[in-house]
């Protein structure tokens, strides 16, 4: 093995799987959010077109009885994509309403 190709792999090792651990948008939605906005703990916030602004900025922050996520908990990365599909998502219909993704 030459001298540029092992470290070359050992960083491809190192940095690979940092970047699969990025979870998709509607995966964190499912893992940390759904729970209090979709059985009512929190306000429904699909189908509103909240501007991303404003969920980056409740997911960081938190307000009363929702909680803050720290960037360990949810990265930049991800919070950005979430605002993003977040702010997309059509309405549910009333069958998703009641139930959990
Ligand atoms: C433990 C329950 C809980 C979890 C988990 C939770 N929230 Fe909330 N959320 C709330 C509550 C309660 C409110 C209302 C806050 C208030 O009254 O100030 C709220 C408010 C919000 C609002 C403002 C809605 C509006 O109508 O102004 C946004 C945006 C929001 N949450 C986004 C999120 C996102 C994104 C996540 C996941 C990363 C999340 N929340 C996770 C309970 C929760």
């Amino acid at each position: 093995m030459n001298d540029i190709l092992l470290p070359a792999l050992l960083a491809l090792a190192i940095v690979a799987p940092a970047a699969q651990a990025e979870r998709k948008a509607q995966q964190v939605w499912a893992d940390t959010c759904a729970y209090c906005h979709v059985n009512g703990i929190g306000p429904a916030l699909l189908g509103r077109h909240l501007p991303q602004a404003t969920v980056q900025a409740l997911a960081r922050y938190g307000s009363r009885q929702m909680p803050a996520f720290r960037n360990s908990e949810i990265s930049d990365a991800e919070l950005a994509a979430l605002a993003d599909w977040i702010s997309q998502q059509p309405a549910p219909t009333e069958e998703q309403r009641h139930e959990a993704p």
